[in-house]
């Protein structure tokens, strides 16, 4: 018997469903969208509502293929599931596309059941995934803090490129972030169970960067006294994360690229080839194109690496997040030292000095900035100083203890708005005509900079 209306599930299926199959879904209370891979497929498939979808592999047609691989990695949000059978699994370009982007596979012959309980399963998981986003909109998304446009944008480009299974080139200024979005995309990805492996390319010791890469064998080298594995192979299932890839040496990045290009690396002192299945992230904060131009890069690594390019974006930019970050540094500090600290929030001094300050060193210098503040501060709200972002006076010499930009601008409002507001007599309507504002413009800023509304100005 069908199942009643509101029980029925959404399933899209690429390519041609035979009747029964059909008849069968349907009186398993599943509506099949059946999309023939012809025509402008990609647009209904994005207008389809159905969490789960259905492709057949049982047969090798490599056009075929190449679409489904495209459609698939443009839907990574619907969980696939792969009709197939023995011999196409053994091909290596099937068997990667269902490893990387497949739920479940179903092998011919096709057996009711045993498709009706993998779509059930990839469904359920579906809808715990839709559960995970209600917490992405609570402004974390896998251990990344922020909602702003920007770092909503990079949620999304993370959920995207995750699923790809190419390499990712994080730029972004220092501290930003780069190696957090490096883990989120590991986590989003079919890796998520392997090792995620990150490598500190400036932190190597040049003499060693071989080795340490790449692994050497027994007496390689003068010292060199048993068999180590390199930090490449230990990614093996999983994803090498370059940091700094500016700062390779040569020649680890003639073998870095043969490692891509061929997937093999050989230890230092062997000459035996070592097929490896890892994901290489690269992270830089220095200009690659001009490392590239001064001959300091090579070009055609430069090229194998940059093939997702995942901007992260500096902490300026990010708006209402500074401040949600700021407290998610000083909430973590306080369960950590819960009997050491005394303090609650932040003062509004500090509020407008956290929005207003450049953060050259961006979120690692904001949560050194938020965790000595909680040391220092004496009353339970932290104040501008003890973040040492007191304003200065917007005419101070410029010099090390310049402020930025952005803080004499805030300085400068703040003393437009007590000025304009004593020569009105605290009357807002006045103070705002003057201004050529409006009021409630006058009442934001007065918020913004603390001014209080009354005859004394602090
Ligand atoms: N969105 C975020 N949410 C929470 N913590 C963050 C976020 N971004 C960065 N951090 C924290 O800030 C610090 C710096 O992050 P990370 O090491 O990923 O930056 P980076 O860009 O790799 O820095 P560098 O350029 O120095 O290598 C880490 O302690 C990290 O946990
Ligand atoms: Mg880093």
């Amino acid at each position: 018997m069908t199942e009643p209306a509101r029980f029925r599930r959404k399933v899209v299926w690429l390519g041609q469903i035979e009747t029964e199959q059909d008849a069968a879904l349907d009186q398993a209370g599943w509506d099949v969208l059946d999309l023939p891979l012809q025509g402008d497929v990609e647009a209904l498939l994005a207008r389809s509502a159905a969490t789960v979808g259905v492709i057949d592999l049982r047969e090798r047609d490599d056009r075929r293929l190449t679409r489904l691989e495209a459609l698939l990695a443009a839907h990574p949000e619907k969980r696939w599931v792969a009709l197939v059978c023995s011999q196409a699994l053994a091909d290596r370009r099937v068997a990667t596309l269902v490893r990387a982007a497949c739920f479940d596979y179903v092998t011919a012959p096709v057996h009711a059941d045993r498709l009706f309980d993998a779509l059930g399963h990839a469904w359920g998981m579906a809808r715990l995934n839709a559960a995970d986003r209600t917490v992405e909109n609570d402004c974390v998304f896998e251990g990344m803090y922020g909602c702003s446009p920007p770092m909503r944008k990079l949620a999304a480009r993370i959920t995207k490129f995750a699923p790809v299974d190419v390499p990712v080139l994080i730029t972004g200024e220092t501290g930003t972030g780069k190696e957090v979005a490096a883990r989120a995309l590991h986590r989003r990805s079919v890796r998520r169970d392997g090792p995620f492996v990150a490598i500190n390319c400036g932190a190597l010791p040049a003499n060693l960067v071989q080795s340490e890469l790449f692994g050497h064998e027994r007496g390689a080298f003068t010292g060199a006294g048993s068999r180590k594995i390199g930090r490449i192979e230990a990614a093996d299932g999983g994803v090498v994360f370059l940091d700094e890839i500016g700062d390779l040496p040569l020649d680890a990045q003639t073998n870095l690229l043969r490692f891509l290009q061929e997937g093999t690396i050989e230890r230092v002192g062997s000459c035996v080839s070592i097929r490896l299945d890892v994901r290489v992230i690269a992270a830089t904060h220095v200009d690659l194109e001009k490392a590239v131009a001064d001959g300091r890069f090579r070009e055609d690594l430069y090229y194998r690496l940059n093939v997702l390019r995942l901007p992260v974006p500096p902490l300026r930019d990010r708006g209402a997040d500074i401040l949600r970050l700021a407290r998610h540094f000083l909430d973590a500090f306080r369960r950590e030292h819960a009997a050491g600290t005394h303090v609650r929030d932040f003062g509004p001094e500090a509020e407008t000095a956290l929005c207003t300050f450049a953060w050259p060193g961006n979120v690692r210098e904001l949560m050194n900035r938020v965790r000595r503040a909680a040391v220092v501060a004496e009353s339970p709200l932290i104040g501008a100083a003890d973040l040492d972002l007191a304003a200065r006076p917007a005419a101070a010499p410029v010099g090390a203890h310049a402020p930025t930009l952005d803080l004499a601008r805030a300085h400068a409002e703040r003393e437009a708005i007590i000025a304009c507001l004593r020569a009105s007599r605290f009357n807002v309507s006045e103070c705002a005509r003057r201004l050529q504002v409006s009021r409630v413009t006058v009442y934001r800023l007065c918020k913004k900079y603390s001014v209080r509304l009354n005859t004394t100005t602090h």
